[in-house]
């Protein structure tokens, strides 16, 4: 995907580009927008911050990681990012975040659906994301963005699968 700029319809105006491979600085401007519920909601787990390897790990692209990084108009540091793991030759594992003073406003659901643009174009049909049970923001993310097939529950995580084909 090439950087597109979108007037999102409850939103503002958004600038959305692909992660460059290695960009760590941008991988961790984003997570130091996030508060600590976020940072939870994210990893399912509390994560005060990360090291400089999941930094790393965050900010790999290549034939099986791909991230979308979004901006909003009139704010230097970014607003969100959306990133897929390749999990099988139609299968990825997604995860989301948006910077806590810019949720809300549809940029979640904007960047999900053009990350999930670019798995179908790379011949992914069926997607999963792990997230809290009570985190009913990622599963109505999900249900507006694909079709969920089933949600299984772990303890407190949920494993959202859905097609996307
Ligand atoms: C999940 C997250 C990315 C959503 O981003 P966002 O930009 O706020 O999402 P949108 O504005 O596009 O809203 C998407 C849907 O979630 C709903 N939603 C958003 N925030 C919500 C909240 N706090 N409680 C309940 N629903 C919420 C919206 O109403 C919308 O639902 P709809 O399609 O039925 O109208 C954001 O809340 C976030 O970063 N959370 C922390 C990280 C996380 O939980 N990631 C998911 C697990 S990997």
């Amino acid at each position: 995907m090439h950087t597109r700029v979108l007037d999102l319809p409850h939103g503002p105006a958004i600038v959305v580009r692909p992660l460059a491979s290695g960009d760590v600085d941008t991988v961790a401007a984003v997570f130091a927008r996030l508060g600590a519920a976020s940072r939870r909601s994210r990893f399912n787990g509390a994560k005060p911050c990360l090291s400089h390897a999941e930094l790393v790990e965050l900010a790999t692209v290549d034939g099986t990681h791909h991230a979308l990084v979004a901006w909003v108009v009139g704010d230097p540091r970014p607003a969100g990012m959306a990133q897929l793991v390749r999990t099988d030759r139609s299968t990825a594992e997604i995860a989301f975040v948006v910077a806590d003073v810019h949720q809300q406003h549809g940029i979640g659901s904007a960047l999900t659906a053009m990350l999930l643009d670019d798995a179908r174009a790379a011949g992914i049909r069926e997607i999963t994301a792990q997230a809290a049970t009570d985190n009913r923001a990622a599963l109505a993310l999900i249900r507006r963005s694909a079709k969920v097939i089933d949600v299984r529950l772990d303890g407190p995580e949920q494993s959202i699968r859905a097609a996307i084909a």
